[in-house]
């Protein structure tokens, strides 16, 4: 039997829809567009906005994104009232977001702003009404920006659906805020920037490496590298519509850097430090993916699991490790002359530089996300069709590290260093996977016994991978626990 539908009336056309529908899928699923701000299709709904209001007859004004459609009633979506009450509730939210959009590095990308466009805005409440806002730069990571929130509470929900809970509302509901008292440098949060991929205005932004780059990048004295990270990679070449990773490398070239090495190159480094540290100390337990944001996780929120951290330098780290202590002797540059940037897919790699600068020898000097690094090709109207293919420099690594860009490969990969090193034969790699949010699996290590490997992506798997790990290493006799953790769903 086929569920019964319900009938109403959507701007003047005769439409069924299933029973929950909400009145914005069904008007969506009808070509109609809603604008919507709050609204975001990863999220649950959360409805506070008002922008995408709708007119229910008898000129009742209601939420779209929240309000299921209801039998026999009828909707308008571009009514004179809707409209007005659409302008009104974004000049409200322009009352303390001043309209600079042309120097605002989201500017071309921000949802606001085309919102302000679509609605025919030129100028919002003035600036300055609404209640005192509070910035965050605390973070090395994420910086959030008060006067720019829009109180959607869109970054709230995202952080409280992976877990890791760092971020409210504040008491006036005028903007979001860090949970924690010393602001996003406190422990709850990652630094994963997840937050910032939602946000729909400029307030929640990677604290940007783009000046200091580009300012190394036009210094004649400096000699600037870029490590490129095979996910960062493949997200630019999506973004830019490259097909061959040559044409990106040559734009990076054109772009000023003299050189571009694969971080896979000191993944080779990264697997055999672990490789080493897991066969003389043979821990009970040990995290072995190099995600700066569970690292500070577990720094800040589980010490007592501390001696499960992987090695200090991850991959892209120790390929600027290797460059400054075998490249640029050769080349006979000093080491002040030198500049490396990482390109990364997450802005937690910022809080990597960071650690490292302070608690090791000098490797990177910033990390760019793959957003800023677009956003610098478009403002310098780099296009990819200009490069000429390159390839990487500084190449000498077995490329066993390439693997460790498909999540939950790190276990084959210590797999095989082990196997080369006791002369066994190689073990067939499972080729990494497309994991699910968790995934526990039993691996054979050559001359090592069989390890039982968890893998955990977002924050709520990572938490009871990590209570897992907790239980199996102390049962007697139980196979050591291998943790593959990624802060990012
Ligand atoms: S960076 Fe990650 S952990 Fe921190 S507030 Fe944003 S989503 Fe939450
Ligand atoms: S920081 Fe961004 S996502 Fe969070 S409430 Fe403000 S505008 Fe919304
Ligand atoms: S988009 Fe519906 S209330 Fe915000």
């Amino acid at each position: 039997m086929t569920d019964p539908q319900v009938s109403f009336i959507l701007d003047g056309r005769e439409v069924q829809a299933p029973p929950g529908t909400t009145v914005l899928e069904a008007a969506r699923k009808l070509g109609h567009a809603i604008p919507t701000l709050c609204h975001h299709p990863l999220l649950e709904t959360i409805g506070r906005c008002g922008v995408c209001t709708v007119e229910r007859e008898p000129a009742v004004l209601i939420p779209a994104c929240s309000t299921p459609v209801e039998q026999g009633a009828v909707y308008h979506t571009g009514s004179p009232a809707v409209a007005a009450h659409r302008r009104e509730v974004v000049k409200l939210l322009l009352s303390r977001h001043e309209l600079a959009c042309h120097v605002c590095d989201r500017h071309g990308e921000c949802e606001l702003e085309r919102l302000v466009g679509r609605l025919g805005i030129t100028d919002g409440s003035p600036v300055g009404l609404a209640a005192e806002t509070f910035t965050d730069r605390s973070s090395t990571s994420v910086s959030l920006l008060g006067d720019h929130c829009l109180a959607c509470g869109r970054c709230v929900a995202l952080c409280d659906s992976l877990g890791w809970g760092a971020l409210r509302l504040d008491g006036g509901l005028v903007q979001a805020r860090s949970v924690d008292e010393p602001g996003l440098a406190g422990p709850r949060c990652t630094s994963c920037g997840q937050c910032a991929l939602v946000c729909p205005s400029s307030a929640l932004v990677p604290r940007s490496a783009v000046v200091p780059v580009e300012s190394a990048l036009m210094d004649r004295d400096r000699h600037c590298v870029a490590v490129l990270e095979p996910t960062a990679a493949a997200a630019l070449m999506n973004e830019l519509k490259v097909d061959a990773q040559p044409r990106l490398i040559g734009t990076l070239a054109s772009l000023g850097f003299a050189g571009v090495v694969d971080s896979a190159w000191g993944a080779d480094a990264y697997l055999a430090e672990l490789a080493d540290r897991l066969h003389r100390e043979r821990p009970r337990a040990a995290i072995i993916s190099p995600c700066e944001a569970v690292r500070r996780y577990v720094r800040l929120n589980r010490p007592e699991l501390a001696d499960w951290l992987p090695p200090e330098s991850g991959p892209s780290q120790q390929a600027a490790v290797n460059w400054r202590q075998k490249v640029s002797p050769e080349l006979g540059l000093a080491p002040g002359h030198c500049y490396l940037a990482q390109v990364a897919t997450g802005t937690a790699a910022k809080e990597g530089v960071r650690r490292h600068s302070v608690d090791r020898e000098r490797g990177l000097d910033a990390a760019l996300t793959v957003r800023e690094l677009t956003g610098l090709l478009r403002r310098l109207g780099m296009t990819p069709e200009k490069a000429k293919a390159r390839g990487f420099t500084h190449l000498r690594g077995s490329r066993l590290g390439t693997m460790l860009g498909a999540p939950g490969a790190v276990a084959d990969g210590l797999a095989v260093v082990w196997a080369q090193r006791s002369g066994s034969a190689l073990p067939a790699p499972s080729g990494g996977f497309l994991p699910p949010a968790e995934e526990e699996r039993e691996v054979e290590i050559p001359g090592g016994g069989p390890a039982r490997v968890l893998v955990a992506h977002g924050g709520r798997p990572v938490q009871k991978a990590l209570d897992r790990a907790v239980e199996l290493s102390a049962e007697k006799g139980a196979p050591r626990v291998f943790l593959e953790l990624y802060a990012c769903p």
